[in-house]
């Protein structure tokens, strides 16, 4: 039997007090809606995943149209089962449909694999959880045989009903032809006057179709986000799996609940991270590696053996094995660092190429740059690559030392083995192995005085 996925997106979110609508929210750096349809890709469906979206609509498709998925309409936001309507006409008869919300977003696609393979082919399936705190959930009210008899909201629930803690995920699997036969008969006459989804279990018990329930192994994983609170709830359970994930393949994390994850961290062996680091985009960390506190990292290869002390900016750049960086240095995109080279405070680089066994110890700004190997940035050097109108390249080669608070002023090459004095504003290039310096003649002036303050009024 063939699988389609429909994924509800359609509502506003009244309870985000936001203007974003609510499946665009981010959850560790994401939205809650990608993070569904990921999910959803995952279990490899014969055609994409059906997104209904309504609620500033347009927003929400141009935000996720990298996503390979089928956007249908819900004009109005008329309830669950209005919103599963709208996908009738994209079902095949013969299919199954798995029902998913945008606002459950930690499912993993484990859950829903074990989820599609134990619910019989024609039974309706649904995940459950037991909720310690289960305010504003369906509660899964079941019979003395244990059997589902009904999915009641909160609002409708009686007292006995919401001190119930089996509540409904909202995520269903139920053959497409019991979709078409229910869904045209929901009626709204209920406390919300909206046509609920929850209903599929009054037409199944009515037509003799079985109901099978199954839980995931933490209940969190189905938690649904309504408001802030529940998206940071959220967020935390996200990054702790994560950080559990990692310490499982070995990595040392000094304090998981200071650590976060937002995109896709993979490490080689023995790499420790110490608190508050922030991992961002795509990041590789060798083997053997060390990342000190307070970094982020976003988008960035870290090769074996390096160590990145505390407070460090990286963002797109490659980083080769035995390098040290920072404290305190900012690397900004499209930066390659060769081999054992050495970035200290202060100091930013940009679009440029550090070759290895280079030292940029302390203070300055590297942009639009290739560094040759062995070169030694003296304190507060700085290459001038913008002219106002263009940026321009500065070459420094092989063996050259720079002399402290030196201006590079782009385009200019520092040949190999070259040395510039210390506070020389370099227009030219300079040749190699040669001194090359350019200042004021340093004076001293005798029976100088320096000035006194008057004592006169003004
Ligand atoms: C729903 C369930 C509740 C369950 C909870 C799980 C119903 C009636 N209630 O309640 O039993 O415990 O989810 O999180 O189904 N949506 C649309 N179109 C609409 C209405 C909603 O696409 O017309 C979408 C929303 O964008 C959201 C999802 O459906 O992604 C759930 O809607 P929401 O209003 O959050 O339902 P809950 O009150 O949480
Ligand atoms: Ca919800």
């Amino acid at each position: 039997m063939s699988l389609s996925i429909v994924i509800l997106a359609a509502g506003q979110g009244k309870r985000m007090n936001s203007s974003l609508p609510k499946v665009l929210h981010c959850l560790a750096g994401k939205s809650l809606l990608e993070h569904v349809v990921q999910n959803a890709l995952q279990l490899g469906p014969a055609t994409p995943p059906l997104v209904i979206y309504g609620h500033q609509g347009e927003i929400v498709r141009k935000t996720l149209s990298h996503l390979a998925v089928t956007w249908i309409e819900q004009p109005q936001q008329l309830g669950t089962g209005h919103a599963v309507s709208q996908a009738l006409p994209h079902l095949p008869e013969s299919n199954r449909v798995l029902i998913l919300y945008g606002d459950v977003p930690l499912v993993t696609s484990n859950t829903l694999e074990q989820f599609i393979q134990n619910t019989p082919a024609d039974a309706l399936g649904l995940i459950t959880a037991h909720f310690p705190r289960p305010n504003g959930l369906g509660r899964i009210v079941r019979d003395k045989q244990n059997k589902i008899v009904r999915i009641v909201e909160e609002k409708e629930a009686t007292a006995t009903e919401r001190a119930i803690q089996e509540i409904n995920s909202g995520i269903y699997l139920v053959p497409a032809r019991y979709l078409n036969q229910w869904l045209p008969q929901l009626k709204n006459t209920n406390a919300q006057q909206e046509f609920y989804l929850t209903d599929l279990v009054h037409f199944a018990i009515e037509n003799g179709v079985s109901i099978v329930s199954q839980q995931p192994a933490e209940h969190e994983e189905v938690a649904g986000i309504n408001d802030c609170i529940q998206l940071a709830t959220a967020e935390r359970f996200y990054q702790r799996r994560y950080a559990e994930n990692l310490m499982r393949q070995g990595v040392t994390l000094y304090d998981p609940n200071r650590f976060d994850v937002r995109g896709e961290l993979t490490t080689g062996r023995d790499v420790i991270i110490d608190v508050n680091v922030i991992i961002e985009g795509r990041v590789i960390i060798g083997n053997h590696c060390i990342v000190r506190s307070n970094t982020v990292l976003r988008n960035v290869v870290i090769a074996d053996h390096v160590e990145i002390k505390e407070n460090c900016v990286i963002d797109g750049a490659e980083i080769a094995e035995h390098c040290v960086i920072g404290p305190f240095a900012r690397i900004r995109p499209t930066t390659a660092v060769g081999s054992d080279v050495q970035i200290g405070n202060f100091i930013e680089i940009k679009n440029s190429i550090i070759d290895s066994h280079t030292k940029v110890h302390h203070v300055g700004y590297i942009g639009d740059s290739e560094l040759g190997k062995r070169v030694n940035i003296g304190a507060g050097t700085i290459t001038c690559n913008f002219d106002g109108a263009n940026k321009h390249k500065t070459i420094i080669g092989d063996d050259a030392f720079i002399g402290s608070n030196t201006e590079l002023v782009a385009p200019v090459t520092i040949g190999e083995g070259a040395t510039i004095g210390a506070g020389s504003t370099i227009t030219r290039n300079a040749p190699a192995q040669q001194l090359t310096l350019c200042r004021a003649q340093q004076r001293s002036i005798a029976n100088w005085q320096r000035k006194k303050k008057s004592t006169q009024e003004l």
